[in-house]
Order: C-alpha cells, then sequence, then structure tokens
C-alpha cells in the first residue's frame, strides 16, 4: 500500500471481516444458448415472442452468450475481484419436462461454471427460480397449480445432488413478488396473466415452493439457505394523515410483509389473509403449509433499488400491480432517477435494511441486488458512468450506516455483473459493471466496475 493511500485510508468506512462483496446476475438474462443441449422454452421464451411484450422484440435468444464465454467472464470477475458471484440456474435446462428426468447436459454447464469460478477464487451463489419457468408447466397452470412447488422442490433436490459439493450458498426464488404479481396480475411479466386471484394462488404456490425447497436443499447437504425478495421501505406521504398511513400499510403488505410474514414470523399477517379472501384465493392455503413456509433460513436476501412513497385519494383505481390498492396513489418523489425513472435514495435502503433487523430479528441480512439503470456510452473503450458511481456509492454507505444501526448484514452484491437482458425492456436499459456491445459480444468494463473493485480490495468505501 503506498503512503498516499495510508493517509487518504483514515477516511474510509470499513466493513466487517468476512462481509461479502460480489455480483449477481441471472439465468435468462445472460445466458442466450436457447436451444443448446436439450434445454425447452420457458414462460420468458414464449412472452418474448408474443408481440409488443418485450421492447423492440427483443428476448434471450442471444442474451450475453454467457453459456458459450462464461470462462471469459469468471475471469473478468477475478480482475474485479468479486468475492462471491450470484447467478441462478436454468430450470428448463435441468428439468426440460418440467418435472421428471434430470437433464445432465443442463447441469453441466453449471458444473463447469462452478468449477471455473471456484478455480478463480470465488464463492458460487446458486439462486434456485429467477423466473424461468419451463413453458410446459405454464401450460398446466404455472404457479397457480400447487404441483409446481412440489415440482420445484424436485429441482432443488436434482441441483444440490450435483452441485451441493461445491455450491454451499443456496437461494430458493428470487423476487417472487414479481413472479406473482408482475407475472400474473398485472402482466408485466411472463406468463402476462391479468388476474388476481391468479397472482394470490401464484403467491401461496411460490412461498410454499420456497419451504419445500429449503427442506430439500437441506436435505441435499446445503451449508447455507437463504430466500431474496424485492423488499422496500414505503412511506405515507403525510405521517399524519391517517388514510395515508394505511395506504402504506397497505402497500408495504403487499410488497414486504406478505412473503415475509410468512417465511419468517410463521404466517399472513391478517390484513393479507383477508386479500386472499377476499379474491377467492384463500383455498389454496392449504393445513400444514404455513410450517412447510416456515421452515427456518440462514439468511435473507434484500433486493433493493428504490424506495415507495404512497398517499390516500378517494375514488384512485387500484395499481394493477397491487390488487386490493383502490384509494392509493404514488406521489413522484423529490429525487433524482435513474434511466427507469427510478428514484434514487440510499437512505430507503439503510432504513429497509434497519427495520428488517427490528421486526423480523435473528436473521441475517445480505444485499443481493443493488443497482441502477443508466444510458451508458463507450467512447474510446471507456464507460464514465459517474452517475451509477454515485448510485453505488451511495448505497454502499447506507448499508455501512444500517449496520451502525445494528442490522446484521453480510455481504452487498452489485446488480449486475453484466449489461443483460432487462426483461420487458429489452436490451437497451444497462445496468451493469460491465458494458457489452452485443454486435461483438465484447465486454468492457465501466469506471463503476473500477471503482467496484477498489471497494472490494479496501473492504471499505
Ligand atoms: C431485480 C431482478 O431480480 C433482476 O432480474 C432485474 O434485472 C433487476 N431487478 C433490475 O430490474
Amino acid at each position: 500500500m503506498t503512503i498516499v493511500e495510508e493517509a487518504t485510508d483514515a477516511h474510509l468506512l470499513r466493513f466487517p471481516e468476512g462481509f461479502r462483496w460480489g455480483a449477481a446476475t441471472a439465468a435468462y438474462q445472460i445466458e442466450g444458448a436457447a436451444q443448446a443441449d436439450g434445454r425447452s422454452p420457458s414462460i420468458w421464451d414464449t412472452f418474448a415472442r408474443t408481440p409488443g411484450k418485450v421492447d423492440a422484440g427483443h428476448s434471450g435468444d442471444v442474451a450475453c452468450d454467457h453459456y458459450h464465454r462464461f470462462a471469459d467472464d469468471v475471469a473478468l470477475m477475478a480482475e474485479l475481484g468479486l468475492g462471491t458471484y450470484r447467478f441462478s440456474v436454468a430450470w428448463p435446462r435441468i428439468k426440460p419436462d418440467g418435472s421428471g428426468p434430470v437433464n445432465p447436459r443442463g447441469l453441466d454447464f453449471y458444473d463447469r461454471l462452478v468449477d471455473a469460478l471456484l478455480a478463480a477464487g470465488i464463492e458460487p451463489m446458486a439462486t434456485l427460480y429467477h423466473w424461468d419457468l419451463p413453458q410446459v408447466l405454464e401450460d398446466r397452470g404455472g404457479w397457480t397449480n400447487r404441483d409446481t412447488a412440489y415440482h420445484f422442490a424436485e429441482l432443488a433436490a436434482a441441483t444440490v445432488a450435483r452441485l451441493g459439493d461445491r455450491v454451499g450458498t443456496w437461494t430458493t426464488l428470487n423476487e417472487p413478488w414479481c413472479s406473482a404479481f408482475l407475472g400474473y396480475a398485472s402482466g408485466a411479466h411472463a406468463p402476462g396473466r391479468r388476474d388476481p386471484r391468479s397472482a394470490f394462488e401464484a403467491t401461496h404456490h411460490l412461498l410454499l415452493a420456497h419451504g419445500l425447497g429449503v427442506t430439500a436443499l437441506r436435505a441435499g447437504g446445503a451449508r447455507e439457505v437463504a430466500l431474496t425478495l424485492n423488499l422496500t421501505r414505503v412511506t405515507p406521504r403525510d405521517p399524519a394523515d391517517r388514510h395515508d398511513v394505511a395506504a402504506a400499510e397497505l402497500v408495504d403488505g403487499l410488497q414486504n410483509r406478505i412473503f415475509l410474514d410468512p417465511v419468517l414470523k410463521g404466517g399472513y399477517p391478517d390484513d393479507m389473509r383477508a386479500l386472499f379472501d377476499r379474491f377467492g384465493a384463500a383455498g389454496v392455503i392449504h393445513d400444514g403449509d404455513q410450517a412447510a413456509i416456515a421452515a427456518p433460513i440462514d439468511l435473507l436476501g434484500v433486493n433493493y433499488y428504490q424506495p415507495s412513497l404512497v398517499a390516500a385519494q378517494v375514488g384512485a383505481p387500484p395499481n394493477p400491480c397491487y390488487p386490493g390498492s383502490e384509494g392509493v396513489i404514488y406521489p413522484a418523489q423529490d429525487t433524482p432517477v435513474t434511466a427507469m425513472d427510478w428514484p434514487v435514495d440510499p437512505t430507503g435502503l439503510g432504513d429497509l435494511l434497519v427495520r428488517l433487523s427490528v421486526d423480523y430479528p435473528g436473521t441475517p441480512l445480505i444485499v443481493t441486488e443493488n443497482g441502477a439503470s443508466y444510458v451508458d456510452t463507450l467512447v474510446d473503450g471507456r464507460v464514465a458512468d459517474a452517475a451509477r458511481i454515485e448510485y453505488f456509492d451511495g448505497h454502499v454507505r447506507a448499508v455501512h450506516d444500517a449496520i451502525r444501526r445494528g442490522a446484521d448484514m453480510r455481504g452487498y452484491l452489485a446488480w449486475s455483473l453484466l449489461d443483460n437482458f432487462e426483461w420487458a425492456y429489452g436490451y437497451d436499459k444497462r445496468f451493469g459493471l460491465v458494458y457489452v456491445d452485443y454486435a461483438t459480444q465484447a465486454r468492457v468494463p465501466k469506471d463503476s466496475a473500477l471503482w467496484f473493485r477498489d471497494v472490494i480490495r479496501r473492504n471499505a468505501v
């Protein structure tokens, strides 16, 4: 270390020893090779082929071609100093029929990936489901069919049987809120259904899948098991207005508590249980499900991007993503926004982490995703993404602040390693630390990647 660095080190905010730093991706967003080695179509292949569903008609057919370029991508991760890499496995590669026999060639890919990571000194963290349900299962009802939860547990068992000797940390589901409410209520995501009742049924079956998955992973010897939720701080516009407060409570229920409480408190909160009743979905909740869902986890994964501000307004129609939320509006927030138009407010992350540690004590937390999309331009081989650095810097500081306020934080994973297929927005929205030139598949670390490399090296910001 140079003398200059030693001098500036005094200003750094240090993270605890063993804090995990890394980046995350998801199978459909980066792999491509949509038909390779026996992979079957997923609901996202179908959705992307449906005109009007994905911007510019993009699909994950080729994506970042990571399936063929994983070795170079792992080398890039090593250059950036990542300690942990969170990726997801594609159900339609591992079980092309959704259930039943395993496709060994599908698992071979993850086998190669995990070996390459370990050889590079990078800890693999595997997510079992990041939204790519085999289309054959959707044809039988998808997440509205209880059988899908049992098929998920079989996927968990098969995957941990093959990779569990080398992958210690597992996440069952990524953001089940999106699977249920964007997939089955608003229709913005695959499978594109617009039926509130189905969304609540899907919610319960996803939670059941999680619980059964935890048990299957443990039986297969998993060391550490997590669930990743997209959570946020929900604030009433006027904390002194009881209608605004009630609106915030409802949105908090539909975004946060509907998943947190069954997993960490043993049951749905009353207000959410009432919505299952109201939409005719309560019949999917069977005796014994709550116990299965509440199987203990070792780590809660938090994906955070933006805070939520809500207010009450008589007569406002329900937001299709939040069935039952009539009379709730989302006033503009007085912050900068990203290219997604998402408000930037790191205090939302800090407050959320502290709230989780107070309301759900005893579960260690890890940020499994945080990041921002900005319009990036490659000029003379460089992407100068100062706004993204500012976003990361603010949020990493917020994590540090949460630790200071008592949150048991175990790590921070940036979204995303690479620019990739941003679901309904296609490739135009870039979230990567590394720029991808889709015409050539060249990778160029952005300035933010170099900034992040220094944070990791110092374990401090
Ligand atoms: C969360 C999702 O898990 C990920 O797939 C997505 O790309 C990011 N949010 C950004 O929208």
